[in-house]
Formats: structure tokens, sequence, C-alpha cells
């Protein structure tokens, strides 16, 4: 039955209208108005790694919702105060300390003013394809024009390089470099994955010259790519960490967690939401799953059995993948076959023109994956 979509919305169209009104979800299946089934092979944009309609995740926000849902943040609360300690010990940034907002954008916001505020200087290196998010700070350190445009300037003293460039970065790092920010799977960009190699290189010449390593998690964290935090597949350390999205367990929640020795002065940042007493309890009741959790859902096996299902299909041309961190390829728009799949029962993103990019919850079944699996063979194969 077709859903009736209201065109004329007061609302400002963010991410393009897909002619659907979700009306309930759980775990990896959603349905609209009309009752239509959906898989769920997106988690609203990276953040439901743990599926929808947790009981334990409801019953944390209920609860706080009814004790204290706001308190400004010169007010210590234990559950904030835990948090931040629980972050610690799940990052292993021992010592570290954490700065809460509401958002990716913000956590990168955050990461950019504490590595120019720590370091002394204001230039800052990113990659060709990187994205950070869309305030004015975030987006100066990713690089997409189309993001860009006809909004002025941006921070100065920002260089994209290409991701993988050794030499490049090589040539450009210095003893006025604050940072190097990067994903190590560059997600909008395209799901590509850093080469080991690169990362160690990266890291090294950070090192050499002083300047601070931001690692953003903000997709890739939370288990989405086999691990906890990808930087622990890659083996590297992070000087700063963004974090978001799956934090908050469908609240809004970021997090910056930063090396010790980077003393933020009090004034220098701030945010009258950030750690928010609901969200905090929201971010709760994911970790308590996540680590209850997260061992058993066989993020690789799941991500590797549905890579090499894509890569059998005879409108895929390249599939790149890290866990249930998924970009494939297509000859054509990749809009379109997102319709086509939409109206087949399956709910997916872009990241880019022509690359389907598939992050179902980490809880998804081997069933819920296999008939995934199917519908994509109906449209892709
Ligand atoms: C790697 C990365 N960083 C930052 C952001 C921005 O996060 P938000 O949309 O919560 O501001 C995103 C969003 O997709 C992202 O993928």
């Amino acid at each position: 039955m077709p859903v009736i979509v209201n065109h004329d919305s007061h609302l400002f169209d963010v991410a393009g209208q897909r002619d659907l009104i979700i009306e309930r979800a759980k775990g990896f299946e959603c349905w609209d108005v009309a009752g239509n089934r959906y898989l769920d092979f997106m988690s609203g944009h990276g953040v439901m790694n743990l599926g929808h309609g947790r009981r334990e995740i409801v019953q944390a926000v209920a609860q706080q919702a009814q004790s204290l849902t706001h308190m400004g943040s010169a007010f210590e609360h234990p559950e904030r105060t835990r948090l931040a300690q629980r972050l610690i010990g799940l990052t292993g940034m021992q010592g570290g300390r954490v700065f809460l907002s509401n958002s990716g954008t913000e956590s990168v916001e955050a990461a950019l003013k504490f590595a120019r505020h720590h370091t002394g200087r204001s230039e800052m290196i990113g990659f060709i394809r990187g994205f950070h998010g869309r305030t004015y700070g975030a987006l100066s350190a990713g690089f997409n024009p189309r993001h860009r445009k006809g909004i002025g300037s941006l921070l100065p003293d920002c260089r994209h390089l290409p991701f993988g460039d050794v030499a490049a970065l090589r040539r450009t790092i210095s003893d006025q470099t604050a940072a190097v920010i990067l994903e190590l799977v560059q997600g909008e960009g395209g799901v590509r994955i850093a080469e080991p190699g690169f990362i160690n290189a990266v890291q090294d010449l950070c090192r050499r010259h002083g300047t601070l390593l931001i690692i953003d998690e903000v997709q890739t964290g939370f288990g989405r790519c086999g691990q906890p935090f990808a930087f622990q597949v890659f083996g590297v350390q992070p000087d700063i960490l963004c974090l978001a999205k799956a934090l908050g367990g469908g609240f809004p929640l970021g997090a910056t967690v930063f090396r010790s020795d980077i003393q933020p002065v009090r004034g220098l940042h701030g945010s009258t939401f950030g750690g928010n007493l609901v969200s905090c309890a929201a971010a709760h009741g994911f970790l308590d799953l996540f680590e209850r959790e997260f061992e058993d859902l066989e993020v690789a096996e799941k991500g590797a059995h549905l890579a090499e299902s894509l890569r059998a299909m005879s409108r895929v041309t390249e599939v790149r993948q890290m866990g249930l961190m998924i970009g494939a390829d297509v000859p054509c728009q990749a809009s379109l076959l997102l319709q086509y799949l939409q109206n087949d029962g399956l709910l997916a993103i872009s990241a880019g023109p022509q690359t389907l990019r598939f992050l179902p919850p980490l809880t998804i079944s081997w069933d819920g994956l296999n008939e995934g699996i199917r519908i994509l063979r109906r449209t892709l194969d």
C-alpha cells in the first residue's frame, strides 16, 4: 500500500526525502504507517548499532526522564561522570578526559579547538573524501566541495591530501601543524578503508612533529568495524578521539576523548545540552548492552558474508568492507537503486553518487541478513 508523504512540509529537506514514513521499529525491522515491513540496512545513518527498541535503553531513558531531564554542566551528576569513566575504560585512553556534546560535528569542533589550543598552532591536515560534519570547523577539516559551496570562508590553514599518500603527508606536515584529522574508514566518502601502512606512517609523522592525531570514529565506533573501535583494528593510538552516533543509543550525544596532557582551559568550550542526562542514561543503557553482547555478535563474519554475496551480484563493480560497514559501487545512480530496494523492503543509504552503503544493526540475525541478501539480489543481479 503506498504511503502518502506531505511534500509541502515547512521542514528544510536535509537529506532528500525518501517518500516513506517509518512509524515503528524493532531490532533490524521497521514498519511504515501503512504497515509495510522493511529490513533496516542503514541503522538510521549508522546510529542504531544494537538495533531498535532495546528495552534496557528505553527503561534507562524513562527512569532518568522521570527524575531529572536536564541540569546544567556546572552541576556534577554521577551518571555524567560515570559515562566519562566508562568511555575512558572502553577506549583505553587512561588518564584522559571527555567533553560531552550532542552530535558528531560537535565532537569534531571540540577536537579541532583543543588541538589548536594545546599546540598553539593553527595548521590542520585532513584528507580528500574525508567527512567530519557540517559546522564550519568540521567542514573545514572535511573535503566534499558540494558541502562548502556558497557559504563563504571556512577555517584558514586547512590542507587536504590524498587519502593514503604518505609522501604528500611527509611533504606537508611540519612543526606548525596542530593536527591531522582522519577517519580510518571514510564513510560518506565511499567506505574507503585506510591502508594500515598509511595509518602507521600518519602516527609516526604526527609524533615526529608534535602534531596531534585526531581520529574521527563517529561512524566507525562502537563495533561497526568488528572491534569496539576501528583504531584497535589498526593498532594505532589517537591523541583525540571523536565519537557520537551509536554512543547515545538513539539519543543525541557526542564525545571528544582526549589525552591527559591536553588541558583546555575552562570556558574555552562548552554546550548547554552537551551530556544531557537523558542522553547519558541512554548511553549507559547502550554501553551495558554493548559490553554484554558485542563479543557474540559475529560482526566480522556477518560483514564478510554480506560483502561476498554482494561481490557475486552482476550490477556490483566493487565492494569495500570492514565489519558491518560496507560500500558497493554500482554502474548507475545509487539513489535509483536505493529506491528499488526500498520498494522491495530494504532500507540502505549511499556513500557517493554511485556507491551503496550498508550499515545494518550489528545485532541483525543471520536469517535477517540472508533475507536482505535475497532482496539485494533481486535488484543487483
Ligand atoms: C565520520 C563522521 N564524522 C562526523 C559526522 C557528523 O556527525 P553528526 O551528523 O552527528 O553531526 C559524521 C556523520 O555522518 C561522520 O560520518
